[in-house]
C-alpha cells in the first residue's frame, strides 16, 4: 500500500526523521487557519499518490493565510496524471534551501536483498539523474540481519559523496530512516528532497512510503492509513470475506483454485476473447486449496455482483480438495445465493479436472442447473465463457 506524503511525514516524525510541521486539509478555507498556525506562510502541497506533483503545479508557496486559501483553491480538484487532488498538506516553509539530496531504502527482489540508494543530486529531476548519470546515484546493498548501523550509514554517505558538513546529520537520518523502514514493514521509504537549508539543518521535505500488505497482521495501526474512498468497492467486499480478489476491466468473471492456475486462466481467457469481440477477464480470484461451499458462494457472490461480468468461468484442478467436493460446493453455493435472494442470472462455465474429476462432473450433470455448463478442457471452457460473455454483451 502506497501512502500519501502527509502519512509518510507522520511516520518519519514518529521514528525521528527530521521533518517540518504539516497538516492535511480538504477545503480551501481550512488553509487559512493552518497557515496562521505556521506563522503566516506555508507551502501548499497536493496529496496524490503519483510523482511529479511540483512540475504539475501541485506544490505552491503561500506568502499569507489568504494566499494559502487561494493556492489551495487552485490545487484542490486539480488533475495530476489522472489523480484528482482531494486533499492538500499545508506545510511549514523550509528556510532557504541550499542543496537537495535523495535517499531511499527498498526491497531489491532481483538481488534478494535490501538496497540503499543515495545521491547528492536530488530534487525534482532525480529520475533524469538516474537515467543519464547513473554514477551520481549510489546503490549499496543492505543485509537484512545487520541493517543500517552507524558504520553502514557512513558507508552510504561516503559512496554518495555527501559534503563533509552534512555527513553526520545524513548518517543519523539514514539510521532513523532504516528504523522507519523496518518498524513499519515497508517495501520502500524515499526522501526527495532531503534538503540542506540555510540554518544548516538537513530536513526531509518530501516522503514516499510503500507498506508491505503481507505484514498487515502484525501492523494493526496500518489499517487506518488505507484510503477507503479510493478502494474499489468489489475489492473491499472481497477483502472483508478474506478472498484473494483483484478487479480487472473485462467481462468474463474468473474463479480458480491456486494463484498459478488463475493466472494462466486469465491468459487463456484473454486469448479466447480475441475471437469473441475482444472480451477479457473481469477479475482475478483464487479461492485457494481447501475451498468449501461457503468460500465458493462468497466468491460467486462477489463476481456476480460485478455489473461488468457477463459470464463466469470456474476453473478448478482438484487436488487435496477433490473435484466432487468442489462440484458439491458449486451446487450448494448456487442454492445458498438463491436462498439469500441473489438468484443467479449469468451463465457459468465449469471445468473440473484432477482428483475425482469424473465424480465431480457427474455431480454437476445430475444437478442440471440451467445456467451451468460443463466443458472439460481449459481451452474449450475459456472459449465457451468468452463466447457467452460476448453474446450477453450484445
Ligand atoms: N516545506 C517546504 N518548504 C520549502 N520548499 C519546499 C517544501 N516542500 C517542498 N519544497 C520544494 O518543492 C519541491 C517539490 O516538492 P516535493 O518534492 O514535495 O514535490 P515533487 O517532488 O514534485 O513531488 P513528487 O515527489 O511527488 O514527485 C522540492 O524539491 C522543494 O524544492
Ligand atoms: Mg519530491
Amino acid at each position: 500500500m502506497d501512502l500519501f506524503e502527509y502519512q509518510a511525514r507522520d511516520l518519519f516524525a514518529k521514528h525521528g526523521v527530521p521533518v517540518l510541521a504539516g497538516e492535511v486539509i480538504d477545503t480551501p478555507d481550512a488553509a487559512r487557519a493552518a497557515t496562521e498556525r505556521l506563522g503566516g506562510k506555508s507551502v501548499v502541497k497536493a496529496q496524490v499518490k503519483v510523482g511529479g506533483r511540483g512540475k504539475a503545479g501541485g506544490v505552491k508557496l503561500a506568502t499569507s493565510p489568504d494566499d494559502a486559501v487561494e493556492k489551495a483553491g487552485q490545487i484542490l480538484g486539480l488533475d495530476i496524471k489522472g489523480h484528482t487532488v482531494h486533499k492538500v498538506m499545508i506545510a511549514e516553509t523550509a528556510p532557504e534551501i541550499a542543496e537537495e539530496y535523495y535517499v531511499s531504502y527498498l526491497l531489491d527482489r532481483t538481488n534478494r536483498t535490501f538496497l540503499a540508494m543515495a545521491s547528492v543530486e536530488g530534487g525534482m529531476d532525480i529520475e533524469e539523474v538516474a537515467a543519464t548519470k547513473p554514477e551520481a546515484l549510489a546503490k549499496i546493498p543492505v543485509d537484512a540481519n545487520e541493517g543500517v548501523t552507524p558504520e553502514k550509514a557512513a558507508e552510504i554517505v561516503a559512496a554518495a559523496k555527501f559534503p563533509a558538513e552534512v555527513a553526520d546529520q545524513v548518517a543519523d537520518i539514514l539510521v532513523t530512516l532504516w528504523k522507519t523502514f523496518i518498524a513499519e514493514d515497508a517495501l520502500l521509504v524515499e526522501v526527495n528532497p532531503l534538503a540542506k537549508v540555510a540554518d544548516g539543518r538537513v530536513l526531509a521535505l518530501d516522503g514516499k512510503v510503500s507498506l508491505d500488505a503481507n505484514a498487515d497482521f502484525r501492523q494493526p495501526g496500518h489499517e487506518a492509513l488505507e484510503d477507503k474512498d479510493a478502494a474499489n468497492p468489489l475489492e473491499a467486499a472481497a477483502k472483508a470475506k478474506n478472498l484473494n480478489y483483484v478487479k480487472l476491466d473485462g467481462e468474463v468473471g474468473i474463479i480458480g483454485n491456486g494463484a498459478g492456475l488463475v493466472m494462466s486462466t486469465l491468459d487463456v481467457v484473454a486469448y479466447a476473447g480475441e475471437a469473441h469481440d475482444g472480451v477479457k477477464p473481469a477479475n482475478f480470484l483464487d479461492i485457494g486449496g481447501g475451498a468449501s461451499a461457503e468460500v465458493m458462494a462468497n466468491g460467486l457472490e462477489i463476481i456476480l455482483g460485478d455489473p461488468d461480468v457477463k459470464s463466469v468461468f470456474v476453473n478448478v484442478f482438484g487436488g487435496i480438495t477433490a473435484c466432487d467436493e468442489v462440484a458439491n460446493g458449486i451446487v450448494q453455493a448456487l442454492e445458498l445465493l438463491k436462498a439469500k435472494g441473489e438468484d443467479v442470472t449469468k451463465p457459468l462455465v465449469v471445468r473440473l479436472d484432477g482428483n475425482n474429476a469424473e465424480l465431480g462432473r457427474k455431480i454437476l450433470s445430475d444437478a442440471n442447473h440451467p445456467l451451468v455448463q460443463r466443458v472439460d478442457t481449459m481451452d474449450g471452457a475459456a472459449d465457451k465463457a468468452a463466447e457467452l460473455a460476448a453474446a450477453a454483451a450484445k
